[in-house]
């Protein structure tokens, strides 16, 4: 469900599970941790870029899987997954269409270089599903954008249109075009033509150290809670209800 193919110099990755927009299941974090990691060590590949088929993004974790099979402390692909992205020395660009919801938003606070289509609608729906949120975007949003403003968008989960995005510091453009493909692959091109030493030294300036350390130790503190969380009545109750087409009762449910 994860196509990917090398294009000069370009590692081109794509989410594709349309029907179900491009939702997460435990394979496909695998799949595409994989993926990143043995893109990260290829001498052949300079930038890699991923975006999703279809007209989204991704809609996040599968909610059925979460139902299903429920990741434990031992074996969390996801948190793998936020890991490996978190650590990657190679530029990483996401061109996003339709919805980034979950973890499809999360991870974009991994990437270097975000270009958004003018209609998508980035959700952070972590409390509103009655878990937590993930990807270190509890420590990432309120360092960009203050503590009130990343309160309102983790505690609210409202969608996020792309203008709104650009605003808030976390996407690069607003791309008219009917898809944000084409300028993402045009950014990715120019950068190949770049000193990969230079680019590669220049990420690692802007991300390693400190910084690196404090988001992979809040990627843990989050991923026990977000566990935790999902074995609640209340993540229970909210993942039905998705799985149900019905409105969650949280009346009484922690
Ligand atoms: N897990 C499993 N299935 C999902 C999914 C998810 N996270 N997101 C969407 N789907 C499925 C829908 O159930 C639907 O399946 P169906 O056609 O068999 O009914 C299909 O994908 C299309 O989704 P739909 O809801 O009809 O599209 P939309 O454009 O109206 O809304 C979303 C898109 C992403 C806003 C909406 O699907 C949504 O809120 N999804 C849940 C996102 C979420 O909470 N993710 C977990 C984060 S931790």
């Amino acid at each position: 469900m994860i196509n990917h193919h090398l294009e000069d110099g370009v590692l081109k990755i794509l989410l594709n599970r349309p029907e179900k927009k491009n939702a997460f299941t435990n394979a496909m974090y695998r799949e595409l941790t994989q993926i990143l990691s043995d893109g990260d060590q290829n001498p052949q590949v300079k930038v890699m870029l991923i975006s999703g088929a279809g007209n989204a993004f991704s809609a996040g974790n599968d909610i059925a899987d979460f139902m299903k099979s429920p990741i434990t402390h031992e074996d969390a692909p996801p948190i793998n997954l936020l890991k490996v992205l978190a650590g990657l020395s190679k530029p990483l660009i996401a061109a996003v269409d339709g919805v980034a919801v979950g973890i499809g938003a999360t991870l974009l606070f991994h990437c270097d270089l975000v270009y958004a289509q003018k209609e998508v609608r980035f959700i952070f729906p972590f409390v509103s599903l009655g878990l937590v949120p993930e990807g270190a975007v509890s420590l990432l949003l309120p360092r960009l954008i203050g503590h009130q403003r990343a309160s309102e968008i983790l505690l609210f989960g409202e969608p996020i249109s792309a203008d709104e995005a650009m605003g808030l510091g976390f996407i690069n453009k607003v791309i008219s075009e009917p898809s944000a493909l084409p300028y993402a692959e045009k950014q990715a091109k120019k950068l190949t033509a770049l000193s990969l030493g230079s680019v590669l030294r220049t990420k690692s300036l802007l991300k390693d150290g400190a910084l690196k350390t404090a988001i992979l130790n809040q990627i843990d503190i989050e991923g026990k809670l977000f566990i935790d969380r999902l074995h609640s009545p209340a993540a229970k109750e909210a993942l039905s209800s998705f799985l149900e087409k019905r409105t969650p009762n949280f009346n009484g449910l922690d």
